[in-house]
C-alpha cells in the first residue's frame, strides 16, 4: 500500500522557516489584508521608485483591469544582476550544461551583467527602444538569458518562441508582436542531433516579410558553427558584435506596468494568443514563490530542466532565481542522451539541491528501470518539483521514493502561461504532501470550484477552477486584444477568471488537478488548441474535414488523435497518413506531431452541424461501450465506421 499522505520530515523544515502555521497565518493575511501583505512583499525587490499603491484590479464584466504597484518603477534586469554585484559578483549566476556531457560553463553575476550589458548596447545600437518588441528563437544556450535580460534592460518587449517551432510558426509570432528583431543561434544541438534554427528564422522572415512585418535585424550566436547564410545588413554575428560595444549600460527607469515579455501559447480557438506580462508584480511574485515553494536558499545550486521557450523557463530558470540571486543551472540536452542516467550524472556533477522537471520525463525515466538512477549518487538533492501536466501517483512515488530516496519533498506545481507563476502547490517544510495533489494555494491566490452552471461548489467537490480575485503576477492582457481577453478567460464565468481546468478539491481542502476542461490538450507537458492542428489538417489539399482530440498516453501524458475525412475520390492509404504528419510537423512543429490518424468518412455531428467530440474521445480512448445518447446525430451510422476502425485497440 501507497502512503497517501506524506508528513512533512524535521530535516524539510530548516529554511525558509514556515511551517504549517507559518503557512496558514501568511495565507490568512494575505487575503485579509492583500495591500498589507504584497506591499510588504514588494520590498523584496529595488524599486527606483518606491509604490505607493499596491492591488488595483477588477475582474467585473466590461472592466477587467489588473494593475500592481502601479506607481512604482524599476528595472528586472538591474535586479536579476547589478544589486547582487557587491555581495556576489563572483558567485555563479548560471550554470550552462551542454548537450555533450563534456561541455559545461560557469558564469558568474559580474559576467552576466557584461554580457547582458553588452547585448543591450548592441540593441540600442540596431535601434530598439522601450516598448519595441524583440523576438527570440533560442536554444538552450547562456546568450538566450542574457538577451532577455537585455531586452528587460533596455525596455524593449522579449516574445521567446521555442526551438521546436517551424518557420511558419514563428513567422506568425513575428508578424503578432509586430517584432522587427530578431535574436537566434546558427543551430541548436539535442540529443546529439543539429537543429537548424538561422535557417529556419530565414524563411520565417521571408514569410513574416510577405506578411508586411519586416525584419531588419537578425543577431546570430554562433552555437555549432554550423554552415549558415548571411545577409548583409540584416544579420550580425553576436561574437563579432559583443567586441565592439562597451559592457556597461544603465538599465531603463520602468514603470511597474510597463509590458516585460509576450509569451505566444495555444488556447481552445483561434491562433496562438500573446499572454502579456508586465515588470513588478510579475518579478516579486516569481521571486516570492521561488524562495517560499523551492525553499532556495543562499549558495544553493537550482536547476530547473523546462526549455525557455516556455513559461516555465522565463519565470523559473531566469527571472525568480536570479532575482533571488541564486545559481540557475541551464540544460541544453535531453533526458535520455548519452544514456538516461543524465539527469542524475548532471545533478551529481552540480551538486543540484533543487530539481524542478516535467511528469512526461519522469515517467519516460520510470520506464527505463531504476539501475540509471541507482549508479548515479544524488546526495546533493534536497527538494524535488514537478510542473506542466498532472502528476500520476505512480510517478509521483517513483520520483519521491527512487530519485529523492524518500528524503526529498516533492513539490506538484500547478499553474499555466497567464498565471506568470506558480498558485497552487506545496511549500517545502510548511506542507504534508499528497502524491497526485498539487495541494494547496500560495499565499493570494483564491481558487474556487463551480460547476458548468457557474454554481460555487463547497467542501469536498469536482469542478471547474475558477480563481477570484487576482495575483501579482497574472497576465494583463493578450497582446493588442483586450477584449480577446475578456472573452477568453472571464467571460464564462463572469467575476472570475476561469482557468480551463478541471479540478477536485478533497476533505483537507487540497486541489487535485484533472486536466483540461477546453479542447486544449497536454502532449508532453506541452499545450496544444486541437483546433490549431485541425486548421493545419485541413489546410492540405486532400483532407475535407479534420477533427483533433487528447486520449491517455502513458509517457505523454495525452497523444494526439486525428479524425480525417479526405476529399471525395482520394484513396486513404498509409503513405498519405505519413505525408499528414509530416505537414502537421511541418506547420507548426514536432509537438504537434498527429500520434493516431484515423480516416473517417464521415464525422458525428447533430443536426445543426456541430461535431460531438464526446464521442470521438470516447473511441480514441477505446472506451466505446459509454458513448451515452447519441439519438441526437445527424446519422447515426457513422459510429459504427468510426468504432469498427479505431487506431487505439487496447
Ligand atoms: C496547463 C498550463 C505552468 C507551466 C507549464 C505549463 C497544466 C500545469 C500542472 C500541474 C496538473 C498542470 C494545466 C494548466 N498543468 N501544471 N502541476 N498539475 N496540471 O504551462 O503551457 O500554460 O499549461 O498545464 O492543465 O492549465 P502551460
Amino acid at each position: 500500500m501507497e502512503p497517501t499522505v506524506v508528513d512533512i520530515k524535521d530535516e524539510w523544515k530548516q529554511g525558509a522557516g514556515l511551517d504549517e502555521a507559518g503557512y496558514a497565518a501568511w495565507y490568512a493575511q494575505s487575503l485579509q489584508d492583500p495591500d498589507g501583505f504584497w506591499g510588504e512583499q514588494g520590498k523584496r525587490i529595488d524599486w527606483i521608485k518606491p509604490y505607493t499603491r499596491v492591488k488595483n484590479t477588477s475582474f467585473e464584466p466590461g472592466n477587467i483591469s489588473i494593475k500592481w504597484y502601479e506607481d512604482g518603477t524599476l528595472n528586472v534586469s538591474a535586479n536579476c544582476i547589478d544589486r547582487h554585484l557587491e555581495k556576489r559578483g563572483n558567485q555563479t549566476a548560471i550554470i550552462w550544461e551542454g548537450d555533450d556531457p563534456a561541455d559545461s560553463r560557469a558564469i558568474t553575476y559580474r559576467e552576466l551583467y557584461e554580457e547582458v550589458c553588452r547585448m543591450a548596447n548592441l540593441l540600442k545600437e540596431r535601434g530598439v527602444k522601450r516598448g519595441d518588441r524583440v523576438t527570440l528563437y533560442m536554444p538552450m544556450i547562456p546568450e538566450a538569458a542574457f538577451a532577455m535580460l537585455a531586452c528587460s534592460r533596455v525596455g524593449a518587449i522579449h516574445s521567446v518562441v521555442f526551438g521546436g517551432f517551424s518557420p511558419d510558426a514563428l513567422a506568425g509570432r513575428l508578424e503578432g508582436a509586430a517584432s522587427s528583431v530578431l535574436i537566434t543561434a546558427d543551430e541548436g544541438l539535442r540529443g546529439g542531433r543539429k537543429i537548424p534554427l538561422k535557417k529556419n528564422a530565414d524563411r520565417a522572415v521571408e514569410i513574416a516579410g510577405k506578411a508586411g512585418q519586416a525584419v531588419d535585424t537578425v543577431i546570430v550566436v554562433r552555437r555549432t558553427g554550423g554552415d549558415i547564410n548571411v545577409v548583409e545588413g540584416r544579420d550580425v554575428w553576436w561574437h563579432e558584435a559583443r567586441l565592439t560595444v562597451a559592457a556597461e549600460c544603465p538599465p531603463e527607469e520602468m514603470s511597474a506596468e510597463d509590458p516585460l515579455f509576450i509569451l505566444y501559447t495555444s488556447g481552445s480557438t483561434g491562433k496562438p494568443k500573446g499572454v502579456l506580462h508586465t515588470t513588478g508584480g510579475y518579478l516579486v511574485y516569481v521571486s516570492l514563490t521561488h524562495q517560499y515553494v523551492f525553499d532556495y536558499r543562499d549558495g544553493e545550486v537550482y536547476w530547473c530542466s523546462a526549455d525557455v521557450g516556455w513559461v516555465t523557463g522565463h519565470s523559473y530558470i531566469v527571472y525568480g532565481p536570479l532575482a533571488n540571486g541564486g545559481t540557475t543551472l541551464m540544460f541544453e540536452g535531453v533526458p535520455n542522451y548519452p544514456d538516461t542516467s543524465r539527469f542524475w550524472q548532471v545533478v551529481d556533477k552540480h551538486k543540484v539541491s533543487i530539481f524542478y522537471t516535467a511528469p512526461t520525463a519522469i515517467r519516460a525515466l520510470m520506464g527505463a528501470g531504476d539501475e540509471p538512477v541507482l549508479k548515479t549518487s544524488r546526495k546533493s538533492l534536497r527538494v524535488l518539483g514537478s510542473v506542466g501536466e498532472p502528476i500520476n501517483p505512480e510517478a509521483w512515488n517513483w520520483y519521491y521514493r527512487v530519485v529523492g530516496q524518500e528524503r526529498c519533498p516533492v513539490v506538484d506545481t500547478w499553474w499555466q502561461t497567464e498565471t506568470g507563476g506558480i498558485l497552487i502547490s506545496p511549500l517545502v517544510g510548511a506542507t504534508k504532501l499528497k502524491p497526485g495533489s498539487a495541494t494547496l494555494p500560495f499565499f493570494g491566490v483564491v481558487p474556487q470550484l463551480v460547476d458548468n452552471e457557474g454554481k460555487v461548489l463547497e467542501g469536498a467537490a469536482d469542478g471547474n477552477l475558477c480563481l477570484t480575485d487576482s495575483w501579482p503576477s497574472q497576465m494583463r492582457t493578450i497582446f493588442g486584444d483586450h477584449d480577446r481577453f475578456e472573452q477568453t478567460y472571464f467571460s464564462t464565468y463572469p467575476g472570475k477568471y476561469f482557468t480551463g481546468d478541471g479540478c477536485r478539491r478533497d476533505e483537507d481542502g487540497y486541489y487535485w488537478i484533472t486536466g483540461r476542461v477546453d479542447d486544449v490538450i497536454n502532449v508532453s507537458g506541452h499545450r496544444m488548441g486541437t483546433a490549431e492542428v485541425e486548421s493545419s489538417l485541413v489546410a492540405h489539399p486532400l483532407v475535407s474535414e479534420a477533427a483533433v482530440v487528447g486520449y491517455p498516453h502513458d509517457i505523454k501524458g495525452q497523444g494526439i488523435y486525428c479524425y480525417v475525412t479526405l476529399m471525395e475520390g482520394v484513396e486513404p492509404t498509409d503513405e498519405l497518413r505519413k505525408e499528414l504528419v509530416q505537414h502537421v510537423r511541418n506547420d507548426i512543429g514536432a509537438i504537434a506531431s498527429p500520434d493516431k490518424i484515423q480516416f473517417s468518412p464521415g464525422l458525428p455531428k447533430t443536426r445543426s452541424g456541430k461535431i460531438m467530440r464526446r464521442i470521438l474521445r470516447k473511441i480514441a480512448e477505446d472506451d466505446f461501450g459509454a458513448l451515452g445518447d447519441t439519438s441526437t446525430l445527424a446519422d447515426p451510422g457513422v459510429v459504427d465506421d468510426l468504432i469498427g476502425n479505431r487506431q487505439n485497440r487496447k
